[in-house]
């Protein structure tokens, strides 16, 4: 059985005063079995974590260096994301992927670096609207998920989030049977190389809110959702994470 999962990207957003929404949402119910992820500005890592205590609401990173350590100013290991209190990071972000050029090796060697720091690995694909007008959206996101997965990634240690780049921040939702068939690809093409596919945990992302998030939640294969916006406030996510 998969668990569910509610995972905010809060990107460049947040302040300490933001703090006051993981309180909130920390006050929230969510039903068994449901798990919650914040991923603040990696500033506000350790303390989200401090805040967050003993409660299950995990925090998360957006990005990691592959590299332990090293010359690399400004970038962050994911050693140091885990002793922040990090439990995840979010690796291979089309906005990463766009504002920084990141590949999808790029990705795989991120990830191997997340796993080596105890790190679950939030794998990030999707295709691009001129992709998807194509015909070329499965093609596209089972390439990119085939290239940033490591061989080492396992249910335990991964999940993989299909967010459309075109959904991304702009109302535009697809389908629920084109969001069904993407995951559908994405998990037969998982069960080719790893024997735990079925456990693996697959989210939506793109443009989820409180309002839509029931009938993206009940397409197959959809395990949770990976929200932007809408993870900003307590107010906004809390209706998200009630609808898994
Ligand atoms: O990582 C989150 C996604 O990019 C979705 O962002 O919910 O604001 O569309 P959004």
């Amino acid at each position: 059985m998969r668990r569910k999962l509610a995972a905010g990207n809060w990107k460049m957003n947040g302040t300490p005063d933001s703090l006051a929404e993981i309180e909130a949402l920390m006050r929230m119910q969510a039903a068994p079995g449901v798990e919650i992820l914040i991923c603040p500005p990696a500033t506000l890592i350790a303390q989200a974590a401090a805040r967050v205590g003993d409660h299950p609401i995990a925090i998360g990173g957006q990005d990691c260096h592959p590299k332990a350590q090293g010359a690399h100013t400004g970038d962050l290991s994911a050693a140091m994301l885990a002793a922040a209190g990090a439990t995840h990071v979010i690796l291979g972000h089309s906005e990463r992927r766009a504002d920084h050029g990141e590949s999808d090796a790029l990705v795989r060697a991120k990830a191997e670096a997340a796993h080596a720091a105890g790190l679950i690995a939030v794998i990030c694909v999707g295709e691009t609207l001129e992709e998807r007008e194509d015909g070329r959206a499965e093609q596209v996101v089972t390439r990119q998920q085939a290239g940033s997965l490591p061989d080492g990634a396992s249910a335990a240690n991964t999940i993989v989030a299909y967010e459309p780049v075109w959904a991304i921040g702009t109302g535009k939702v697809p389908g629920t049977d084109d969001i069904g068939a993407i995951h559908g690809a994405m998990r037969a093409a998982l069960a080719e190389r790893f024997e735990d596919a079925d456990e693996m945990r697959l989210l939506y992302g793109g443009s989820v809110k409180g309002s839509n998030a029931a009938e993206i939640f009940a397409v197959a294969d959809v395990d949770g959702a990976l929200v932007g916006g809408a993870s900003l406030t307590a107010q906004d996510f809390s209706p998200i994470v009630a609808a898994l």
